[in-house]
């Protein structure tokens, strides 16, 4: 069972991936967060830049699109062929009210024909493999017994599935049950995503689910940067972390202002690694910082001299004030 990185619009970008890889050996592929076709059918500047595989090579990368016109879509597969990515995501998980309500990401669930006529038309002239990261459902878990039929036309490469309707966000439990039903169902290979938050998730994902191709871990590999290496033996050692937070610093401080996006960006890092933390406190004074230069010191403080729980408190992650809406 492969155990990759999952796409984190914001956060996960080639600085950070590039970074992560350096200080934290053993993830499998990092998927890069979904990028929108624009309607000149040209990359952005900045898509280039993100889409240039830097030390990690093409082979551990997962570029994903948001699109819900074939068109656009079979535009971004060759010329994401043409760079020299060898697979395409679709993503069919987006929750953010922008996205869903232009029929785009998980809004695609919620007209099972209309899917159907996309990947139809989708697969018939895909000039690359195409894998699939899908939710169960928009508004409710019952929705999926319509939409499996659907994947099962489909040489789908890879089915990552995230059980949770578009509804429940990232809050609350995941349903397993229709995880299983899907492993049960499907013909291709499918990829297990949300909840896992220790290896120990990890170890009971893969004897609940021997078959399964892998797994894709997000929020807990934010707050734990060393799980996946841990998943595979290593331990979390702590000159990594500072390694990692100092040379992020260092990537993100080359190019942007310290306080006007530097500082915002740490402190979305820092809504994670604060978990590892026994304490809030440290987190609330960590946030209270209004320039880099009181921020940056009193974080590798932070992270030199304090405790670090063997796993990180992800449960505190819904009791703070935080909207993800993406
Ligand atoms: C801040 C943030 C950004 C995300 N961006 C993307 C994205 O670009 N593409 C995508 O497929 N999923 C995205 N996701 C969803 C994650 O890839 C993943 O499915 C989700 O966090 C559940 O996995 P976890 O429980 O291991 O965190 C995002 C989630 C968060 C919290």
């Amino acid at each position: 069972m492969t155990l990759d990185f999952a796409p984190m619009e914001g956060i996960t970008g080639r600085a950070y991936r590039e970074t992560h890889a350096a200080c934290f050996p053993g993830v499998d592929r990092y998927w890069l967060p979904f990028l929108t076709p624009a309607s000149n059918h040209q990359f952005t500047p900045r898509q280039r830049r993100e889409l240039d595989p830097g030390p990690l090579g093409y082979t551990r990368l997962v570029p994903q699109v948001l699109a819900k016109d074939p068109a656009d879509f079979l535009w971004a597969a060759a010329a994401l062929g043409e760079l020299g990515y060898g697979e395409i995501n679709l993503n069919l998980g987006c929750p953010s009210g922008t996205v869903v309500s232009k029929g785009k990401g998980a809004g695609m669930l919620r007209d099972p024909e209309a899917l159907d006529r996309f990947l139809e038309a989708v697969f018939a002239a895909a000039p690359l493999p195409v894998s699939v990261k899908t939710r169960i459902g928009v508004e409710e878990p019952g929705e999926w017994e319509r939409l499996l039929p659907v994947f099962a036309r489909y040489p789908i490469r890879e089915l990552t599935v995230h059980p949770r309707t578009r509804r429940e966000l990232y809050g609350g439990g995941v349903r397993f049950g229709a995880f299983l039903e899907a492993a049960a169902r499907l013909p291709f290979p499918l990829r297990y995503n949300g909840n896992l938050f220790s290896p120990d998730a990890v170890q009971r994902l893969e004897t609940a689910c021997p078959g399964l191709s892998g797994a894709m871990l997000g929020r807990g590999l934010l707050a734990d940067p060393a799980l996946i290496t841990r998943c595979k033996g290593g331990v979390r050692q702590r000159q990594a972390l500072i390694d990692f937070h100092e040379g992020l610093a260092e990537r993100y401080l080359s190019s942007m202002h310290p306080d006007g996006a530097v500082l915002p960006k740490f402190k979305e890092l820092w809504l994670y690694l604060a978990l590892l933390l026994p304490e809030e406190k440290a987190w609330k004074r960590l946030r209270k910082c209004g320039k880099w230069a009181e921020f940056h010191p009193l974080a590798l403080e932070l992270l030199r001299n304090s405790e670090l729980l063997p796993e990180p408190e992800l449960a505190r992650l819904h009791q703070q004030d935080v909207q993800i809406d993406i």
